[in-house]
């Protein structure tokens, strides 16, 4: 199969462009390099089409997907703390972005696979959460992605097939960036011999699923034959965040305990997903333990 993938050159997408390569899948890259680097595609450079392009540009976009059998969709603004300033910026980019790749998927009658959030969720009021939970975000990035879920529903109904997958806190090798996810921000400061440093008190509790398995419930639920949802992609377990930061600075081998800041603005309390509707609906499960992904990631 041929497939585009949006957003190619970020941490996840780059992670669903290695799976497709690995199962023998031909793959086109557009992304505008805002905040992916082309280094993460270095190893399978000579394998790939990529394209600078921004998801905005509905006609650049159209010259680019002739023959394609399926959209991975992962470009966007992700930055929750920037979502406040550049309100509009992220709304532009996606939701009309998102816009452009649904009405290219009708032209083309193709699949979209597309990445939505956890955040879609907000503060919920019991955990594990389940898809029908009501959508309540409280953070604009987490706005997009519910505005981005009703494109979704609109399309749905000219008979296009997408799904939108609500990934958790996704960690793994890779992930850069002043705001990268917590795990990437303690293992450089354990890495750089600083203990880690918790935004509020540290009872947050987070469901942390790793890159690998993200890919893997890209892929799955772009070959199966269910056309149309939202599913949660998490593990279905929840860990705080101070316990999180006591198993790093452990694995590190350090003596450290971790520094309290102040909270972060439209950050959730509690996040965990339900897992059953992606096993009953696309076969997906998660494969990688946190235990594991950390000791994998850290000592590597
Ligand atoms: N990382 C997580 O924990 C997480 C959780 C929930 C949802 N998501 C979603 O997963 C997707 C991928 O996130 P990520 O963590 O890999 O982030 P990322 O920033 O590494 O990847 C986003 C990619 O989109 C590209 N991009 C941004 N604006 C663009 C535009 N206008 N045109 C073309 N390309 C553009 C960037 O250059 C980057 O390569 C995003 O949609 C994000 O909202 C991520």
């Amino acid at each position: 199969m041929k497939y585009l993938v949006t957003g190619g050159a970020g941490f996840i997408g780059s992670n669903i462009v290695k799976l497709l390569l690995q199962k023998g899948h031909e793959v086109s890259i557009v992304d505008n390099l805002h905040t992916g680097h082309l280094s993460r595609l270095e190893n399978v450079k000579e394998n790939i089409s990529f394209e600078n392009i921004d998801i905005r540009n509905y006609e650049k976009l159209l010259e680019k997907v002739a023959n394609i059998d399926g959209i991975f969709h992962q470009a966007a603004l992700t930055i929750v703390p920037e979502s406040f300033e550049k309100t509009e910026e992220y709304f532009d980019v996606n939701v009309n972005g998102t816009n452009n790749i649904f009405k290219i998927a009708e032209k083309l009658n193709i699949k979209v696979v597309f990445a939505s959030s956890s955040s879609v969720y907000g503060n919920v009021k019991k955990v594990p959460i389940k898809e029908n939970f009501e959508k309540n975000p409280i953070n604009p990035y987490g706005k997009t992605k519910v505005e981005k879920e009703k494109l979704a529903e609109k399309f749905w109904n000219n008979n296009v097939n997408i799904i939108g997958l609500r990934y958790f806190n996704v960690y793994g090798k890779g992930q850069t960036g002043t705001y990268a996810g917590v795990i990437t921000q303690f293992m450089k400061r354990l890495e750089k011999n600083l203990p880690p440093i918790i935004h509020g008190k540290g009872n947050q509790v987070r469901d942390f699923v790793a890159v690998e398995d993200v890919a893997k419930a890209n892929l799955m639920s772009m070959e199966s034959s269910h056309p149309q949802d939202f599913l949660n992609v998490g593990t279905g377990k929840a860990i705080s965040i101070l316990e999180l930061a006591k198993i790093m600075i452990k694995i590190s081998g350090k003596d450290f305990s971790p520094i309290f800041d102040d909270g972060l603005p439209g950050d959730v309390e509690e996040s965990q997903a339900d897992v059953t509707r992606s096993k009953d609906k696309v076969d997906w499960n998660y494969d990688m333990e946190l235990g594991v992904g950390l000791e994998k990631l850290m000592r590597n």
